[in-house]
């Protein structure tokens, strides 16, 4: 399916998403969540998609936030609309079972910074900076800033981020623990595809059970997180892979996991 807002590109196991509207930095409006939410669904219904990829067009931008024109228009109430529905796709985004990967190629801008928050990974161009710039707006971020980032960054830096409204460099990001990693913008998805790759290479079903749990540790308590943990230990042990992964290991010789 052919998307107004986005390229949808499938690779082998996994695939890219990228946001296509380089001339208005690929700010995210309404037509861009309607796409990134039927994609979502179409990588739940893809078993064979075991890993998700999001960057931006260009070489400015990852996202350069909620689109200022569209946002316009709101009153009391229908900005309340705005903010839930950017939040639900956002969240669908975060609870999917693979990992998924922000490839950030530049500005990342309130909604943008946002969207890459709702990712399990971030890694950045150098040129990348992010930001929740709303304050400067006479709004507050709307799709999940001032819950996630506080939970990625800590509260203080969230606070500082948040209320000065100022961005911070890739670097700054990644002494912060934003970003995972940091490349020169010409290798950020290459990099990003090889990191992408190797951890495919592995226990596919494994992988998704790890994230399944690591996701899980966000909103239980620790002992139903262990409860949950075991539950999923249980439910790998019975695969094809654990038998193939111990046995390789036994037999001293590389696994040939299946993903079954
Ligand atoms: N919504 C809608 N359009 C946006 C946008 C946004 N969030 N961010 C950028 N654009 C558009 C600009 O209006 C401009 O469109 P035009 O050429 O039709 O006038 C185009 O993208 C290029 O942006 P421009 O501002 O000219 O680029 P720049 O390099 O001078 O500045 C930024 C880049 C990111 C610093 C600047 O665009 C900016 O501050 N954007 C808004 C960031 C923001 O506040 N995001 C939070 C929104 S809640």
């Amino acid at each position: 399916m052919e998307y107004q807002t986005l390229i949808f590109e499938k690779k082998e196991n996994y695939a890219i998403v990228t946001l296509n509207r380089p001339d208005k930095l690929n700010a995210l409006n309404k037509q861009m969540f309607d796409d990134l939410n039927d994609v979502i669904t179409k990588v739940q219904l893809s078993p064979d998609i075991k890993a998700l990829i999001l960057t931006g067009s260009g070489e400015k931008a990852f996202a350069a936030g909620a689109d200022i024109k569209e946002l316009n228009a709101c009153d009391k109430y229908s900005g309340k609309l705005f903010s839930e529905y950017g939040s639900v796709v956002m969240q669908r985004l975060s609870e999917l079972k693979i990992p998924v990967i922000a490839a950030v190629n530049g500005f990342a801008l309130g909604g943008g910074c946002e969207l890459t928050l709702a990712c399990h990974i971030r890694f950045a161009s150098e040129n990348a900076k992010f930001g929740q710039p709303e304050v400067n707006l006479g709004i507050i971020p709307g799709y999940g800033g001032t819950q996630r980032l506080p939970r990625i960054v800590g509260l203080s830096k969230a606070m500082e981020m948040i209320i000065a409204g100022n961005p911070i460099d890739a670097q700054e990001a990644y002494r912060c623990g934003l970003v995972n990693a940091v490349f020169p913008l010409n290798e950020l998805l290459q990099k990003t595809e090889e990191f992408v790759k190797s951890f495919l290479a592995k226990g596919t079903i494994a992988v998704s059970a790890a994230v399944d749990c690591l996701l899980a540790s966000q909103n239980l308590s620790i002992m139903e997180g262990l409860s949950y943990e075991s539950k999923l230990f249980g439910e790998v042990c019975g695969t094809e892979d654990f038998k193939e992964g111990t046995t390789a290991f036994l037999e001293k010789r590389k696994a040939n996991f299946k993903g079954n």
